[in-house]
């Protein structure tokens, strides 16, 4: 498994290594503009690519965006269908563009309720930017953070009946192997934009002990500017994994 982080100690925040983004508030956007929700949408995904792109710079190897939860289901079938069209048409358009940028694209969530013409995209997007390591994008889709936890649980009674695993070997070492994230190191910093204090199912077992940051912006108003300062506090956080640090 690549490089978990250790929290056995507390030390100093230097930069985060793995930023999450909760990209929240296109609906709102769009309706402050007397707009369709989609078009909120399409302006959200236009953010997308200039906030990677600050990545490397602000030393980010590793950045998470929440596209689609398990509980976005519950939206209209127009705002449903309309956000499956745009991450269609999102891979398609950007495939090559990240290829040539040395951008590996992973995807976590559960594929099996997303039509087959996404997952088949998602899966040669996968494939074709695999030797790529400037910056590892991953976009969770279909992903709820219970979802994940119950669907690793649900692998791992499979090899404990398959008889490869022994119930005494499962520990906290052993969980995270089964999530869909087995291969990316915790998130260091949780971004939310639009002012909303919740976590909504994203990155549950992850984040045990990311820093928050609560933004304001809206998705599609937040820029590589606001990304660069939200770093920089979390560098003058102080990250103490349960230890005391100074008496
Ligand atoms: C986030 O923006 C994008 C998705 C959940 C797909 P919202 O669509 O939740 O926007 P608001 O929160 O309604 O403004
Ligand atoms: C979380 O935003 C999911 C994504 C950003 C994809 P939501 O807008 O769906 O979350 P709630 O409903 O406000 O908690
Ligand atoms: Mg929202």
């Amino acid at each position: 498994m690549a490089e978990q982080k250790q929290h056995s100690g507390g030390r100093e925040a230097e930069g985060p290594r793995h930023v999450a983004i909760i990209m929240d508030g296109n609906g709102r956007w769009a309706q402050a503009r007397g707009r369709p929700r989609l078009f909120g949408h399409h302006a959200g995904a236009k953010r997308v690519r200039e906030i990677v792109e600050a990545c490397p710079d602000l030393g980010v190897k590793y950045l998470t965006i929440f596209a689609f939860s398990t509980e976005n289901w519950k939206r209209t079938q127009k705002e449903v269908a309309g956000l499956m069209s745009l991450f269609r048409r999102y891979i398609q358009k950007e495939a090559q563009d990240m290829l040539a940028r040395g951008v590996r694209t992973r995807f976590i969530g559960d594929r099996v309720r997303l039509e087959p013409k996404l997952v088949d995209l998602m899966d040669e997007l996968e494939l074709l930017t695999a030797e790529n390591d400037r910056v590892h994008l991953t976009i969770a889709l279909n992903y709820g953070g219970r979802d994940e936890v119950t669907r690793a649980a649900r692998r791992m009674a499979f090899d404990v009946a398959a008889g490869k695993l022994d119930p005494r070997d499962v520990d906290e070492e052993t969980l995270p192997r089964y999530l869909d994230t087995c291969v990316l190191p915790d998130p260091d910093l949780v971004i939310r934009t639009s002012g909303e204090a919740r976590i909504s199912n994203f990155l549950l077992w992850q984040s045990a002990y990311a820093e928050y940051e609560f933004i304001d912006t809206l998705w599609p108003d937040f820029t590589p500017e606001i990304f660069a300062e939200v770093v920089a506090r979390y560098g003058r956080r102080e990250r103490r994994f349960g230890a005391v640090l100074s008496e």
